[in-house]
């Protein structure tokens, strides 16, 4: 027996609708922002997301799925949806049409890490990005975007944190003062992080290791270095937020696992939900279309976990949509009635109406049965008298309540189902 590989999850047919709420409540918040819908690859070249998302991140050093092609490219499944994004919107010049441009997307991402509640190696996320502003504005859009799907889907207690991490300017200096810090607990760091003191000891700060998460809890806070724009940048963001009526809090130990942030980056937490807690995560990242492209575009997104979101609504008891029930089971005695019985349905699901027919010629109790587990709302029995006279009782399978219909007279029988809805 072929099992599914570890840290990945079927979503079978009894929570498949649940997903489909969810993604249809973030489409409608998406149609409300003015955001499109971007589909990318699932595989891109790796050295995307070595450049991307920055080859010093956990992500890239140690989660990557990474696998040579038949022609030995070195190829990548997606960890992440940014740098597959600005890739695109380097790729088309999306830069020289109207801005910003505003994105989102619902895609599968892989990571090789260790599974457990709410963390996956493959996962689902919904992310957004907003391409072409610089300005504080857009970083408080985009938080009132995610804002806007936890208010509609109902979730509680969703705690919002943001930190700046700067520009360049003033990360070389904080830099500086991190290096000389971790310089000093050099013994205490793990393989990896003595190698990041070097390159980036700002990711010292993300490690999930014990000892390097102690001693980074009093390294040097990047809000002590952050320069007038920068700092500016972060006040004006904060006073959108505030008039958007948006609770937050200010946290300078959010550094993101994803090398291309710069000012602006935000997670939003549970407490429902255990150690993998944060929800949604995003920031601002200037210097990535520089990175990827030849260009200077400004942009920021976020991206929400699904499989997370799920489980904070589970959590929280929160009604999450309904399975939709077929319209009408029509039942059939004998290979005549069931010729008919296909006819039949043919023509209610042209006039908009869910139908389902007996595929497995089974006895009328058992389609009864059958019609009644899949919760069909309506049945209508065909047998010969029914053939003949074209006439047939529609019955309410939740009132009992029979109508008379006329079977070539689809019209009128689909006004009966969906007045009853
Ligand atoms: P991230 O923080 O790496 O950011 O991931 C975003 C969200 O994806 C996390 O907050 C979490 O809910 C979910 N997630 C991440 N890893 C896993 C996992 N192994 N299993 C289940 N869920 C997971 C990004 O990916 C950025 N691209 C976000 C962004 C977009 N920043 C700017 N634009």
């Amino acid at each position: 027996m072929i099992k599914m590989p570890r840290g990945t999850k079927d979503i079978l047919p009894d929570e498949s609708y649940k997903w489909q709420y969810v993604e249809d409540v973030i489409k409608g918040v998406c149609r409300d922002f003015n955001f499109k819908e971007i589909r990318f690859p699932t595989f891109e070249h790796t050295e995307l997301f070595q450049r991307g998302v920055g080859d010093t991140t956990d992500v890239v050093q140690k989660e990557m799925y990474t696998f040579s092609d038949k022609d030995n490219r070195s190829l990548t499944l997606r960890p992440e949806g940014t740098a597959g994004v600005m890739r695109s919107f380097v790729e088309h010049g999306l830069y020289g049409g109207a801005l910003p441009l505003k994105l989102f997307y619902l895609i599968s991402c892989f990571r090789y890490e260790k599974p457990q509640a709410g963390r996956l190696r493959e996962f689902h996320q919904f992310g957004v990005e907003l391409l072409g502003s610089p300005s504080p504005a857009s970083d408080a859009e985009v938080i009132s975007l995610a804002n806007a799907i936890f208010t509609r889907l109902g979730v509680r207690d969703l705690h919002l944190i943001i930190n700046s991490l700067g520009c360049r300017d003033c990360r070389k200096e904080h830099s500086k003062a991190l290096k000389a810090y971790f310089t000093a607990h050099k013994d205490g760091l793990c393989d990896t992080c003595r190698e990041r003191l070097e390159k980036n000891p700002m990711r010292i700060i993300d490690c999930k290791n014990e000892s390097c998460k102690e001693i980074a809890k009093d390294a040097p806070s990047i809000l002590d270095y952050i320069c007038g724009e920068c700092s500016d940048h972060f006040e004006e963001t904060k006073r959108h937020l505030t008039a958007a009526g948006i609770d937050f809090t200010v946290d300078p130990t959010i550094v993101r696992g994803l090398d291309y942030y710069s000012k602006t980056v935000f997670e939003f937490v549970s407490g429902d939900i255990g150690a993998q807690s944060t929800v949604c995560g995003g920031g601002r990242y200037d210097y990535l279309a520089r990175e990827l492209g030849d260009i200077d575009c400004a942009g920021l997104g976020f991206a929400m976990g699904l499989e997370r979101l799920l489980l904070v609504m589970e959590a929280q008891g929160l009604y999450v949509g309904e399975d939709r029930p077929c319209d009408v089971y029509i039942a059939s005695m004998g290979s005549e009635a069931s010729v008919y019985a296909s006819g039949l349905a043919a023509k209610m699901r042209a006039a908009g109406i869910s139908a389902e027919t007996d595929l497995m010629k089974k006895s009328l109790k058992a389609q009864m049965k059958y019609a009644d587990r899949q919760g069909a709302r309506f049945s209508v029995v065909i047998g010969e008298s029914e053939m003949e006279t074209g006439r047939a009782q529609l019955k309410n399978m939740a009132t009992g309540e029979k109508t008379d219909i006329d079977l070539n007279d689809v019209t009128a029988v689909s006004a009966v189902i969906k007045e009853a809805k």
